[in-house]
């Protein structure tokens, strides 16, 4: 492709924090009224890097974005996007391509029109401008609805449309605020293998892609960094969330699993009255912990590590079982391949798992209220403040749109 990319760069927080006015909210409350949607945010995507931000409702991801787009003024810290700093420069002069959920595309103007909103608003040349929507729709796969309207395409080609208006300027950095989640299940699969294509094709674009949806964030990002209440939580590449969480939280956040109390010997520790070995133990012996062990990762029948108890429940998935398994009052998840015999319910059973598959965790670091459910639309977040965030995207390459339109 003869695309001529942008100048590769990255992004970065520098103690980032972010507050609103007194309407309602989630945030800590300040003193004086105000309260912190973002706290003292450290953060840095590589050149050419996808970052997931994962996170609940209000987290602050949203105001995280809009940090580095310039629709928010931090009231402390600094973004940089490559070396130069941002924090003061108005949205149209920070090389941002931004794409939101409700795609925000201008009902009364042609795809095509829309596709070069941004280009005329940047004052690229006349001549240039028709080659360059071309291709931004070749590379979504929309160059034949060039001459239709928004309200004559399905959501995921408007979808594609609002990406391909964002990438027409040829941004060296892409925001992407939860951009499937107003798709049904399965287009959203395809979007989600068509922007990793996409990325393949633009390897210099930075990516920051905020979702609360676990799937998309493992599959799509190269790091995620996990966001609770106005603050980073953790940062990691996708296997090392999963494999190795360091906080409640994101055990609880990336991935299903079993989070056992213990309390921590000095060669193991002691769950329920059973005493089980762990790979490494970085707790104080005497202190409280979480044992943190994935239910794929627990296996029927005893072992290394065993536990026992009584059969609570038993759910069929195809070609597992899941197993909900009574040990001293604590119930145990274990997913194990499909089992010829269901289990009775109430029948006693051995669990078992590997010390190396189990992770000590500091108690206390928090645990998601509810474990994030794959295709859940984020139904608050979008009742919070939809028509911001879809008026954002919508200006977010015009000249001239500085301004407090949060207000
Ligand atoms: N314009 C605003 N004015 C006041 N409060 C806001 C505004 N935008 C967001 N908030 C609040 O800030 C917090 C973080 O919001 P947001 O960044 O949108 O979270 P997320 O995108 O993770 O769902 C929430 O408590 C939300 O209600
Ligand atoms: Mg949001």
């Amino acid at each position: 492709m003869s695309r001529q990319s942008a100048p590769s760069s990255g992004i970065r927080f520098e103690r980032v924090s972010v507050a609103y006015g007194k309407r309602g909210g989630l945030g800590a409350r300040g003193a004086n009224g105000t309260y912190t949607a973002l706290d003292s945010f450290d953060l840095t995507v590589e050149p050419g890097e996808v970052m997931a931000l994962l996170g609940p409702s209000g987290s602050g991801k949203t105001t995280a974005l809009r940090a580095v787009a310039g629709f928010v003024q931090p009231v402390s810290g600094r973004v940089l996007i490559g070396d130069r700093d941002v924090t003061a420069l108005p949205p149209h002069r920070r090389g941002i391509g931004m794409v939101v959920q409700q795609y925000a595309l201008f009902p009364h103007m042609r795809v095509e029109q829309n596709v070069a909103f941004g280009l005329k608003a940047q004052r690229v040349p006349r001549g240039e401008i028709a080659g360059r929507v071309a291709e931004a729709l070749e590379m979504t796969g929309m160059a034949a609805y060039a001459r239709r309207y928004p309200r004559e395409l399905s959501g995921g080609q408007q979808q594609r449309v609002a990406i391909a208006r964002a990438l027409a300027i040829r941004p060296g950095v892409l925001l992407l605020d939860e951009p499937l989640s107003a798709l049904d299940a399965q287009l959203r699969s395809g979007m989600l293998a068509e922007l990793a294509r996409l990325h393949r094709e633009l390897p210099d674009v930075s990516i920051l892609y905020v979702t609360h949806d676990q799937v998309e964030a493992l599959t799509l990002a190269d790091r995620i960094a996990v966001l609770d209440k106005a603050r980073l939580q953790d940062c990691g590449t996708p296997q090392d969330l999963y494999r190795r969480p360091r906080t409640e939280f994101t055990a609880s956040f990336v991935g299903n699993a079993n989070l056992l109390p213990v309390s921590v010997g000095t060669g193991g520790v002691r769950f329920a009255g059973t005493e089980l070995a762990v790979a490494t133990v970085d707790v104080m012996p005497g202190a409280d912990a979480i044992l943190c062990v994935r239910p794929h990762l627990v296996g029927l029948g005893e072992g290394e590590n065993t536990l026992r108890g009584t059969i609570a429940e038993v759910q069929w998935r195809g070609s597992t079982h899941r197993l909900f398994v009574d040990v001293a009052g604590h119930r145990v998840k274990a997913d194990v391949r499909e089992l010829r015999e269901t289990p009775a319910l109430g029948a006693a059973v051995a669990l078992h798992f590997a010390a190396h598959d189990a992770v000590l965790l500091p108690a206390g670091t928090g645990q998601a209220a509810t474990g994030p459910v794959a295709g859940e639309t984020d139904a608050e977040a979008a009742a919070s403040t939809p028509s911001v965030t879809a008026v954002v995207g919508a200006i977010s390459v015009a000249k001239g749109a500085g301004g407090d339109i949060d207000g």
